[in-house]
């Protein structure tokens, strides 16, 4: 199969991307923003500095540049790395789902099932570990993870690189990026340094909250905001601002009886840990749905009534979630601020 004639390189170059956004967020500011995006492409590497995000820590090695960029972007969107050769990253990660798929549970190679929701990977890159269990340490060491498993693209690592190396294209791309062949180490490099750079900072929330813009909600939205930060509904205790995420496991009550062990899959600690998952971003929430790490939860009214109510008395729930009353009225504010933290300019812009 000729993959080349699949993938537009140089189409869309990402550092240019990347710029425009920060100039489409530099425009749409009324006021001077104290948040925007520096990017310097003169010399590689680039720099994605975000002034209201933690600073991207990136280690030797593992520079975001425009070259490593688009290698691991031609990668994600290629089938190539299946047995099958039906299904890339993208097919679960897809661009205008904020990189999820829209099901409840994905659905591998030959409609195998998984067990869990395939998550949004923006802003992945300051995930301390990956995996709604924390199973995985790193973006380059979660590659080999879809890759392998059966229930997804069940294709062995080893031949993956065989694959991809035989590609002349693939070659061309790689020597660019890394002036290395492509070999296990580089092909896990490009699509995490791809995976790293699809960052996503300017929603309607980030202008209001961070840049000053008092229009950029609306007075629904901001009493959502307001009741998202409240002592009662507290749901900033474990979706702390502004990555939405403290990374920390919890579980938030969705189960009396977990199938999913959580978290104790990794610690084998079912006593300590049972039932316990990443705190979830909220970013782009809207468009990620369903909701949990199982996709139990259909919509944000489901999601809002499931906390409202307590959660089931699972014996490690987390002493948050207790339960609040709350209004129609409050109920729907509290959606209409979920929506607002969804950035349309940062999933536009990585769009094959
Ligand atoms: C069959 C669907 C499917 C395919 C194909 C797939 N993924 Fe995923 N991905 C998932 C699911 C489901 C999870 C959640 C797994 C978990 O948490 O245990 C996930 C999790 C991830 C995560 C962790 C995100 C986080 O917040 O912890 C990353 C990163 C990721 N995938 C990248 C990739 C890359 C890169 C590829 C291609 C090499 C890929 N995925 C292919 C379904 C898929
Ligand atoms: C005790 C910590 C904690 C509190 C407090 C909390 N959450 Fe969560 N939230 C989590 C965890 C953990 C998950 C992931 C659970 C899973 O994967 O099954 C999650 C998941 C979610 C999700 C689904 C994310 C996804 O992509 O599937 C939404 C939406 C959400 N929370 C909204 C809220 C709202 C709104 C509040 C306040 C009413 C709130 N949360 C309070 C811990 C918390």
């Amino acid at each position: 199969m000729d993959t080349k004639s699949k993938i537009e390189i140089g189409a869309f170059p990402i550092a240019k991307i990347l710029v425009a956004m920060g100039m489409l967020f530099f425009l749409t500011q009324a006021c001077q923003p104290d948040t925007e995006l520096n990017i310097q492409s003169e010399p590689s590497p680039l720099l994605i500095s975000i002034n209201h995000f933690p600073e991207m820590s990136l280690e030797e090695g593992k520079e975001l540049t425009e070259e490593a960029i688009a290698a691991g972007k031609a990668l994600f969107f290629d089938p190539i790395l299946s047995r099958n050769r039906d299904l890339s990253c993208s097919s679960c990660h897809l661009t205008h789902l904020a990189f999820s798929d829209g099901r409840a549970v994905a659905i591998g190679t030959e409609g195998r099932l998984h067990n869990r929701n395939s998550p949004t990977l923006f802003n992945v890159a300051w995930q301390p570990y990956l995996f709604m269990d924390g199973g995985n340490p790193t973006l380059e060491s979660q590659v080999i993870g879809p890759i392998e498993e059966h229930r997804e693209m069940d294709l062995p690592y080893s031949e993956a690189i065989t694959r991809v190396a035989a590609v002349d294209y693939y070659q061309e791309l790689f020597q660019r990026a890394f002036k290395e062949d492509v070999n296990p180490k580089t092909l896990a490099l490009a699509l995490a340094t791809y995976e790293r750079a699809l960052v996503s900072f300017n929603s309607p929330f980030d202008r209001y909250e961070y840049a000053g813009d008092a229009s950029a909600l609306s007075p629904a939205q901001k009493r959502g905001l307001a009741l998202f930060k409240s002592a009662e509904l507290n749901c900033v205790a474990c979706h702390v601002l502004p990555l939405t995420t403290d990374f920390s496991f919890q579980n938030n009550g969705l189960y009396e009886v977990y199938e999913d062990p959580g978290r104790a899959r990794v610690t084998n600690n079912i006593p300590e840990h049972e039932g316990q998952f990443k705190v979830a971003t909220l970013r782009n929430i809207a468009l990620t749905g369903p909701y949990m790490h199982d996709g139990s939860l259909g919509s944000l009214e489901e999601v809002v009534d499931h906390y409202a109510s307590g959660g089931s008395n699972h014996r490690l729930k987390s002493s948050l979630i207790t339960g609040f009353s709350i209004s129609a009225q409050e109920k729907a504010d509290l959606i209409s601020f979920l929506e607002a933290l969804t950035d349309t300019t940062s999933y536009k812009a990585y769009m094959p």
